[in-house]
């Protein structure tokens, strides 16, 4: 197969950054700041790096400030190993939760806007599970743009790679890894626009494709996370790592499920139930509707599986309310009119008077490719790839373990982009360029588009693509039980026979639409196989993973899944042990590092 696929040109730099979002474009802009004649080569699946997901991102970055008469980085260290549900890992939350304030303050050199308080400091704002004196009472530590945090980042991480000459190609993915023996040596692209190949040979290759939660019909996720990279990853005999650990984000829009900030319950808004109680005091005392996310979202569920919900006829759903009713006039005005604009646009009532329709929507992979603290993507627990590395959502270090705190994913993408830039620049020390194409370059892709290309049959892009989010959402959501998992691999091998038999249309490369959506479709079904085997293997209950038939958290399970996939289907399963550094250094509060219970 692929006989008649070629790869049409090869062209080769030092960097290629699959993936020019925030976390990509953050690893960009510290190689090219400290080494400014890098040859830098950042992809990007959309139109512009300006089109990322990570501008979407509203409420905020988390990071406490030295300055800061209540909050130290302790706290922050504590609150994200408690929100993980002792599962993340303590090198890794310890570098990045002590690295948060530098970036904040390298952002605001490099241009971006961070509110102010009157008092001309950077603005902050309670966000879920971020807590004072280990879990007390709430923080003020999400340092935020109005409620666009994520456009201010991406503007002043992609100007800073303009300006250091870094070379973009737009409207493309990478769709193979290239290695030299063990050692990666770049990737073929397909440009969607010409429907050419280009091979990219790079002495370093850098991972920051993002999320994948298009595969639930309920998503904040833009169009285009369809988990291309993991995909890529498992494609090339990678392990993907805690894909079990999906965040429903709880207050999606109700209908395809639009972010609605944390930010807004940050400023006081309260969720209720069809009688109008607050019912998060029944669910989380102490932090009741800033707990975090995983314990609100299953709140929901269990409301509305309790008859407490209130039914849309217009989306077919069911949904909480949101109420912002009470907070005051300026806190409308001035903090939060733009995501109040989203609840009169595409719901048609006015926050100001009106309750809010909300319900849980897929927002998040807290797993993904690992590495280690460096940003170095992993074969096992303890083997490198070398001249690979990865960071942002698509990749897991971990820094959320199986369940994330709002507003560390912007803490993260950009500490860790940074972390990889500078180990990138290390290994560019001793790099050698690689030699040429490697001898089996385009043997995975060009038998996945040449089947593609030969596809016939009745079968629709569309229906497939609805059962896949609906099954998703149905059987492997917030609450999962063994039977419904097993039902949804199978119905997932079917739905992967079926997109054998979509009409292709035409057979040309080029801005064929229909063949950029059959490779999206199988990314999407390759990694929901994958979040299913690590879902059906972690018999326990913890953070996002909720398991009806094992409903605690259980010490055997205190491990990272690891999931390699090298064909559909064909699975192996592994484990990485957790980090306790933090712990293990017996250092100012340590036994809340163990594996405490986790209360809110
Ligand atoms: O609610 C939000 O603004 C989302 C933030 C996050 O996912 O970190």
């Amino acid at each position: 197969m692929g006989e008649n696929l070629t790869i049409d040109s090869t062209a080769k730099c030092d960097v290629l950054v699959i993936g020019a979002g925030g976390a990509g474009l953050r690893a960009a802009a510290q190689i090219a700041e400290q080494r400014p004649d890098t040859k830098i080569i950042a992809l990007t699946k959309v139109v512009s790096p300006q089109k990322s997901h990570t501008t979407t991102a509203q409420g905020g970055m988390a990071a406490v400030d030295p300055k800061d008469p209540e909050d130290i980085a302790i706290f922050h260290m504590f609150d994200t190993w408690k929100g993980s549900d002792c599962s993340a890992d303590q090198n890794v939350i310890k570098k990045v939760c002590a690295m948060g304030w530098e970036e904040v303050v390298w952002l605001e050199r490099h241009g971006m806007h961070f509110s102010r308080t009157e008092e001309g400091r950077i603005a902050k704002r309670p966000f879920g599970g971020h807590m004072l004196n280990f879990g007390e009472t709430k923080a003020f530590r999400a340092c935020y743009e109005a409620t666009r945090t994520g456009k201010g980042i991406m503007d002043t991480v992609w100007n800073e790679s303009l300006k250091y000459g870094v070379n973009f190609i737009a409207q493309c993915v990478a769709t193979e890894l290239l290695f030299d023996d063990d050692t990666c040596v770049g990737a073929i692209i397909f440009r969607y626009p010409e429907g050419k190949f280009l091979a990219i040979l790079a002495k370093a290759t850098i991972m920051a494709t993002g999320g994948k939660t298009r595969m639930y019909l309920v998503s904040t996720n833009c169009r285009g996370n369809t988990g291309d990279g993991l995909a890529l990853a498992l494609n090339a005999g990678l392990p993907v790592m805690d894909l079990e650990g999906v965040q429903f984000h709880p207050t999606g829009i109700v209908g395809p499920g639009i972010l609605a900030s944390e930010a807004l319950r940050g400023e006081g808004a309260i969720l209720r139930n069809k009688d109008e109680e607050p019912f998060m005091e029944r669910y989380a005392p102490t932090a009741r509707d800033l707990a975090p996310r995983d314990l609100i979202s299953r709140s929901i569920v269990t409301e509305i599986r309790e008859g407490r919900g209130i039914f849309n006829k217009d989306h077919n759903a069911h949904h909480v309310w949101l109420d912002l009713r009470h907070l005051p006039k300026e806190v409308h005005e001035k903090k939060i009119q733009e995501i109040e604009s989203f609840f009169r646009r595409f719901v048609g009532v006015d926050p100001e008077t009106d309750l809010c329709p909300v319900t849980p929507t897929a927002h998040y992979q807290m797993g993904g490719i690992p590495t280690n603290e460096f940003g170095e993507v992993q074969r096992g627990p303890q083997a490198i790839v070398p001249g690979l590395f990865a960071c942002g959502e698509a990749a897991a270090a971990s820094l959320h373990g199986l369940n994330r705190l709002g507003t560390n994913s912007l803490l993260e993408l950009i500490t860790m982009g940074k972390v990889v830039g500078k180990r990138v620049i290390e290994y560019l020390k001793d790099a050698k360029e690689p030699e040429g194409l490697p001898s089996d370059a385009g043997h995975i892709v060009f038998d996945q588009f040449s089947t593609y290309l030969a596809s016939q049959g009745n079968e629709s892009f569309a229906q497939i693509r609805d059962t896949l989010r609906n099954l998703m959402m149905e059987k492997v959501g917030i609450f999962r039980t063994e039977k419904h998992l097993l039902e949804a691999q199978e119905k997932l091998k079917e739905l992967k026979e079926k997109a054998k038999h979509i009409p292709i249309g035409t057979t040309s490369l080029k801005a064929n639409q229909n063949l950029w959506q059959i490779w999206e479709l199988n990314n999407l079904i390759t990694v929901s196989v994958a979040i299913t085997y690590g879902a059906l293997a972690r018999k326990e209950s913890r953070g996002a993973h909720f398991r009806e038939d094992y409903p605690e958290r259980r010490d055997e399970f205190n491990y990272h899944t690891l999931v390699y996939m090298p064909e559909f289907d064909k699975t192996t399963l592994g484990k990485r042990p957790i980090d306790l550094s933090i712990f293990e250094a017996k250092g100012e509060r340590f036994e809340l590092f163990d594996y405490i219970e986790r209360k809110y």
